[in-house]
């Protein structure tokens, strides 16, 4: 048991308790952060005058290399620590002596988790962003391959308006680019530095907070200490970015599975994102779209146990925060890989542009377009709606569909039919006379490609 306080106590403490307190087993996983923090509050502390120079630069020698050591392997991080904040230090007195008793000098294991946590968590929001950034290059390559990719459009999963791929593609495109916009918010917000707040109420010794907020790249310090040690706001909304995140490609997922069914056949998974079973040999299933539909459930969950967990806490510091880690840990995990195996998963898969082809032309995908050319023609639109469903009906007793109709047939029913209905009802005129901003037409989708492509620019030069 190594701990860094004991003096006021005169019994040790039970193992039990000591295990179910310690939290090296995870918060190891940002010892660089703890590392780096320390540094730069030595630093500070440096310059105030508070430590001396020559205590400075040993403690700035021992962390490196205690940094160096970690990661090279030839130091572990081990359980006999109750966590990270002990180890390092632990390590740097054991390396430097006195001098590294000197560097909690004005610090709190509070302000130090806080700032920790906060360093980890902005590095993981930029991986996510990458992750996303990539999944959105995959999509506007797809969309500018698939612009005339026929296919129907679903509402209550029945048929409804025939569309491209590359416009359901671009959905998607909208979602995963309102995540990133998120995530760019919450790290917006969540940056400003907490370390100098002390275990609540500050300190007495003259510390330089906008130094240190500088130097860990921070756009300035925290003005409450009390809320500088207990925030977990930002960890709130970033599992509820996640999990919207997870919620999209949930959707995607269900898509996917549903496209991929000997009944749609509209995709198919490549054999290395597909998996078999052990007793029925025909078999190729979408494992790892239903994994990342599944693990939906996880982050979901992540962020109600966060929330539970602050709802009852009082001012300041509560051990209680400690279960913000792992929860958080896993969350930032999950999404991040299902993002890496989800994109990898959609720029092999194939898609049967005849099939979805064939498949909008089935389900009376036109009819909305029928009833629009009778409207151009004088008939109000209610009364057309009603001429062309009779007309269905007429059709799904005779199994065909608007376009296999005769003219005389066609005028039987309403003879405001003339023989321009056909090219009308055309499944490429349906699809590409929807030119308002934001619909399926081609022009419209180039245009969509072309503010896309504009927006990715500019937002990896900012990355
Ligand atoms: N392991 C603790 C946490 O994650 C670090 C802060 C400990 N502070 C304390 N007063 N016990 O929250």
């Amino acid at each position: 048991m190594a701990q860094l306080w004991g003096g006021r106590f005169t019994k040790e403490t039970d193992q039990l308790v000591y295990n179910f307190n310690a939290s090296i087993s995870f918060d190891k996983k940002f010892y660089r952060q703890d590392i780096q923090g320390s540094m730069a509050h030595a630093k500070m502390l440096t310059k105030q005058g508070i430590l001396s120079a020559e205590d400075g630069a040993k403690i700035q020698k021992g962390l490196e290399e205690i940094l160096r050591d970690v990661e090279n392997g030839t130091l572990q991080i081990t359980e006999e620590y109750e966590d990270i904040h002990s180890f390092v230090e632990a390590n740097l007195i054991a390396r430097i002596g006195d001098a590294g008793k000197r560097l909690h000098t004005g610090r709190s294991r509070n302000d130090q988790v806080a700032l920790d946590m906060k360093l980890y968590t902005r590095e993981e929001i930029h991986e996510i962003d990458r992750e996303l950034t990539g999944l959105l290059e995959t999509l506007l390559n797809l969309m500018e391959e698939h612009l005339e990719t026929y296919m129907p459009g679903f509402t209550h999963l029945q048929k409804a308006q025939p569309i491209t791929l590359a416009h359901h593609l671009g959905a998607y495109f909208e979602m995963f680019k309102r995540d990133r916009q998120r995530l760019a918010d919450i790290e917006k917000r969540m940056n400003l530095c907490p370390l100098g707040s002390g275990a609540l109420a500050g300190t007495t010794y003259p510390l330089d907070r906008d130094y240190t907020a500088e130097l860990l790249g921070f756009d300035g310090p925290t003005l409450n200490s009390m809320d500088s040690v207990s925030d977990r706001d930002y960890l709130i909304e970033l599992l509820a970015a996640l999990s919207t995140i997870m919620m999209h490609l949930s959707r995607f997922c269900e898509e996917i599975i549903i496209w991929n069914t000997n009944e749609y056949r509209f995709v198919e998974i490549d054999d290395a994102y597909s998996t078999g079973s052990s007793i029925m040999p025909q078999k190729k299933n979408p494992d790892i779209a239903e994994l990342v539909r599944g693990k939906t459930g996880r982050v979901y969950g992540a962020l109600i146990s966060l929330l539970t967990t602050m709802k009852g806490l009082p001012l300041a510091y509560n051990k209680d925060m400690q279960e913000d880690k792992e929860l958080t840990f896993d969350a930032m995990d999950t999404a991040k890989g299902c993002l890496a195996l989800f994109n990898g998963m959609l720029s092999t898969i194939k898609f049967r542009k005849k099939v979805m082809e064939t498949s909008a032309k089935n389900g009376f995908t036109n009819a909305t377009d029928a009833a629009d050319y009778l409207v151009n023609h004088g008939v109000p639109f209610r009364d057309a709606h009603g001429i062309i469903g009779r007309l269905v009906l007429y059709c799904i007793e005779k199994n065909c569909a608007i376009d296999d109709l005769s003219l005389s047939e066609l005028r039987e029913i309403c003879p405001v039919f003339q023989e321009d209905i056909y090219e009308a009802i055309s499944l490429k005129t349906c699809v590409e006379k929807r030119l308002t901003i934001g619909a399926p037409g081609k022009a419209a989708m180039e245009e969509a490609i072309r503010r896309e492509k504009e927006y990715l620019a500019e937002t990896k030069k900012r990355a």
